[in-house]
């Protein structure tokens, strides 16, 4: 099946970086989220992101003003039922995401194939509440999208043959690289690194180290991009602990268990540098 249009659900920071990409590869993207203040704000981030790789010299002007004009916005989620592709970028939760293609079902095209981005809930119990469960799989980005090479294509267990092989051909037109991977808690990336974020954030729940001497461990001493807590604050603390749960949910061991500290930013509103506040000050 060819992929000419492209729904996007929620304009935050994955659901605007996957716009992004996907109007610079030719695609025409309808980008949704609840108020238009959301989209203009999100169309703002992606003409700034392409500005930053036109004054870098890695991207013409008029490949900037043509990805723009392939973005169309609208606060209507039933205007994205015609596209080819949905990927629904909304908040990390379960209850949102089964509502969102709820309200999407009966304004689908018979061959709309539905993915989520999610980064840690069942693609299988997902699936299975819409009309489609083989033509649903997880399609999920990492942040930031337009720098970020890898793409995790998650079959659940009724995904056809034919829908990951569309999905994987999109990726390659993006540019980007699959890893495929089975539909267990969290998948590959996020078993990984969230533990190792967790983690981090026990040394320094323990006093084992300080902000700055984990961040510098890890960036210096392992040489991550990032350190850890740097890290998690840009993810953002409540999808850590979203995925943290997902874990100590799904696979039912202690070692997963999301450190209190973590808990406690959390409720406190601190969220990382959406909120300005987190591990860092941002203020
Ligand atoms: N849009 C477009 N380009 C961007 C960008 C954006 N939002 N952010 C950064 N860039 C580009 C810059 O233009 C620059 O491009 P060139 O090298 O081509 O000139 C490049 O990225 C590097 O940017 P900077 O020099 O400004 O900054 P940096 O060297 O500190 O790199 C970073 C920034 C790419 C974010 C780097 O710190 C990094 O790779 N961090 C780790 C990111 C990571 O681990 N992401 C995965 C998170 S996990 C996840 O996403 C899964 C999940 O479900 C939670």
């Amino acid at each position: 099946m060819e992929i000419r249009t492209v729904g996007v659900v929620g304009a935050g920071q994955m659901g605007n970086g996957i716009a992004h990409v996907f109007a610079l590869a030719g695609f025409d993207v309808t980008l949704n989220d609840i108020s238009q203040d959301a989209l203009d704000q999100s169309v703002e981030t992606i003409r700034n992101n392409l500005d930053r790789q036109v004054g870098r010299g890695k991207l013409e002007e008029t490949a900037r003003d043509a990805a723009l004009s392939r973005i169309t916005t609208t606060a209507t989620l039933s205007d994205l039922g015609p596209s080819d592709l949905i990927i629904e970028a909304a908040t990390e939760r379960e209850d949102i995401k089964h509502a969102i293609f709820a309200e999407l079902a009966p304004h689908l095209g018979d061959q709309t194939i539905l993915t989520s981005n999610t980064s840690s809930i069942s693609i299988t119990r997902l699936a299975s509440r819409t009309d489609r469960p083989e033509r649903f799989m997880g399609f999920h980005f990492m942040n930031p999208v337009p720098v970020m090479s890898l793409v995790e294509l998650i079959r659940g267990i009724a995904t056809n043959a034919e829908t990951y092989d569309t999905l994987s051909a999109v990726v390659a037109t993006l540019g980007k690289q699959a890893a495929s991977a089975e539909d267990f808690p969290a998948f590959i990336v996020n078993r990984i690194l969230m533990p190792m974020i967790n983690e981090a954030i026990y040394t320094l729940y323990e006093g084992v180290g300080s902000v700055e001497s984990i961040d510098t461990s890890l960036r210096l001493g392992a040489n991550h991009p990032m350190g850890p807590l740097e890290l998690a604050d840009f993810i953002g603390l409540d999808t850590c602990l979203a995925i943290m749960n997902v874990l100590h949910e799904g696979l039912a061991d202690t070692k997963y268990r999301p450190c209190p500290l973590l808990t406690k930013y959390v409720e406190a509103g601190w969220l990382g540098r959406k909120t300005e506040r987190g591990f860092y000050d941002y203020r």
